[in-house]
C-alpha cells in the first residue's frame, strides 16, 4: 500500500518524506512545484525511491487518475497557499486552492475508500484568542480565523471532519503546526549539515528572514511592535523543528489503526519573543545584522502558544528538538547551503 503525500516537494513534506523513505515505506509525492523545489525531489532520491508526480491538484481527473493506477491507503495532504499577507490581497486563490482543492481530494479519497487522510492546518484558526490559560491555546479553545489563509484551513478541517462522520471507514488526524522553523538534521562527521529546508524565497517566517540577514542576503530585518505586554515588549511564539513536526505525521499514520480520528495541536508549548529569536540568531552566527523597530502589525496577538498535552499523552509524541539554538543553527546553515545551490 501506498502513502500519497501532497506537497511532498515543499518544506515540511519534504521533511516527512525524508523521514518515511528512512523507514523504506512506499510514497507517492504529487506536487505542481509552485513553491516546492525539484532540487529538493532530486536530493531526496539520494535517499530512497518514490513516484514523484508533477501536477496540480487542481487537476482533478489527473489526480484521480493518480488512485486508479496505484493502491493508495493513507493521504497526507500538506500542499496549499501559505502566505497570509497575500491572502488578504488575494482571497480566492486561498479558497481554491487550500478549499477547493481540499475538497476534492477528500471526494476522491471517499470513492477509493482511503482509510487514513492527514491534514496540514495551522494555529491561524485560533486567529487572535480572547483569553489564554497559563497551559497555552489548546484544541478546544474557540476558533476564529482572521485572515482567509487560516479561514480556508478552518473550512477544510470542517469538511474532513464532516466526511468522517458520515463515513465511517474515513479516519482523520488534523494538525494545528504553531510556527515551524529549522531544517534536516543530520550529521557528515559531526558536522550539522542539513540537506533539505526552507528554500522558497520571500518567506515571512522570522527566522528564515533572520537566516537570510545572518547570511548577508538582506542587510536589515524589522521587529514589528516593542510595546506589547510581553517580557521584552515583543511578540512571543511556539517555535517548533520542522524534524520533530514531521514525525509526528509518522505517528498519526499508526495511531489512526487504533484510534479515533483527533485534532491536535502541534508545538513545544514553549514560546520565545521575537528578540529572543534574533538575539540567538545573532549569538549562532556571531552577525550582529541590522534590526528597526516598525509598528504593530493588525492581527498580530501578543502570545501564541500550544497546549501540547493532548498529542504528548494521546498519541505519545516525543519531540526531540526543542532547543531555539539548534532551530537557528540548523536554518543559519542550510540558508548558507541554500546561497551555493
Ligand atoms: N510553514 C509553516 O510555518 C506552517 C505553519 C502552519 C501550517 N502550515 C501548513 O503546512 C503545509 C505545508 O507548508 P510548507 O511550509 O511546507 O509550505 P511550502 O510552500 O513549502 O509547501 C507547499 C507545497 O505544496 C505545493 N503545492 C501548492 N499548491 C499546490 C497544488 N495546487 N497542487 C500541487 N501542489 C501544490 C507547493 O509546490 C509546495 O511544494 C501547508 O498546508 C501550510 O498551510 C505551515
Amino acid at each position: 500500500m501506498s502513502i500519497l503525500i501532497t506537497g511532498g516537494a515543499g518544506y515540511i513534506g519534504s521533511h516527512l518524506v525524508k523521514q518515511l523513505l528512512e523507514k523504506n515505506e512506499d510514497i507517492i509525492i504529487v506536487d505542481n512545484l509552485s513553491t516546492g523545489s525539484m532540487k529538493t525531489i532530486d536530493t531526496l532520491t539520494k535517499i530512497g525511491n518514490f513516484k514523484f508526480i508533477e501536477e496540480n491538484l487542481k487537476n482533478f481527473t489527473k489526480i484521480e487518475e493518480i488512485f486508479k493506477n496505484n493502491n493508495i491507503d493513507t493521504i497526507i495532504h500538506f500542499a496549499a497557499s501559505i502566505v497570509v499577507p497575500e491572502s488578504m490581497e488575494n482571497p480566492l486563490k486561498y479558497y481554491m486552492n487550500n478549499t477547493v482543492n481540499t475538497i476534492n481530494l477528500v471526494n476522491i479519497a471517499n470513492k477509493y475508500k482511503i482509510k487514513k487522510f492527514i491534514f496540514s492546518s495551522t494555529a491561524a484558526v485560533y486567529g487572535e484568542p480572547v483569553s489564554v490559560s497559563e497551559s497555552g491555546i489548546s484544541e478546544e479553545d474557540e476558533t476564529n480565523p482572521i485572515n482567509p489563509y487560516g479561514n480556508s484551513k478552518l473550512m477544510s478541517e470542517n469538511i474532513i471532519k464532516d466526511t468522517a462522520l458520515a463515513n465511517k471507514y474515513f479516519k482523520y488526524v488534523i494538525f494545528r503546526y504553531f510556527n515551524v522553523a529549522g531544517a534536516d538534521i543530520n550529521y557528515t562527521n559531526d558536522e550539522l549539515t542539513p540537506r533539505i529546508g526552507q528554500s522558497f524565497p520571500n518567506a515571512t517566517h522570522l527566522i528564515k528572514i533572520a537566516s537570510e540577514c545572518a547570511t548577508k542576503k538582506r542587510d536589515k530585518m524589522s521587529i514589528f511592535g516593542n510595546t506589547y505586554n510581553t517580557n521584552d515588549g515583543t511578540c512571543i511564539r511556539d517555535y517548533i523543528h520542522v524534524d520533530d513536526l514531521a514525525n509526528a505525521h509518522i505517528k498519526a499514520i499508526d495511531y489512526l489503526d487504533d484510534n479515533a480520528s483527533e485534532v491536535f495541536n502541534v508545538g513545544y508549548s514553549k514560546g520565545s519573543s521575537v528578540k529572543k529569536v534574533i538575539s540567538t540568531m545573532k549569538k549562532i552566527t556571531q552577525n550582529n545584522f541590522k534590526v528597526n523597530i516598525q509598528d504593530k502589525r493588525a492581527g498580530d496577538p501578543a502570545n501564541l502558544i500550544s497546549d501540547n498535552r493532548k498529542i504528548i499523552n494521546k498519541m505519545k509524541w516525543k519531540p526531540k528538538y526543542n532547543d531555539l539554538e539548534l532551530i537557528c543553527k540548523s536554518a543559519f546553515i542550510w540558508e548558507q547551503k541554500l546561497k551555493n545551490l
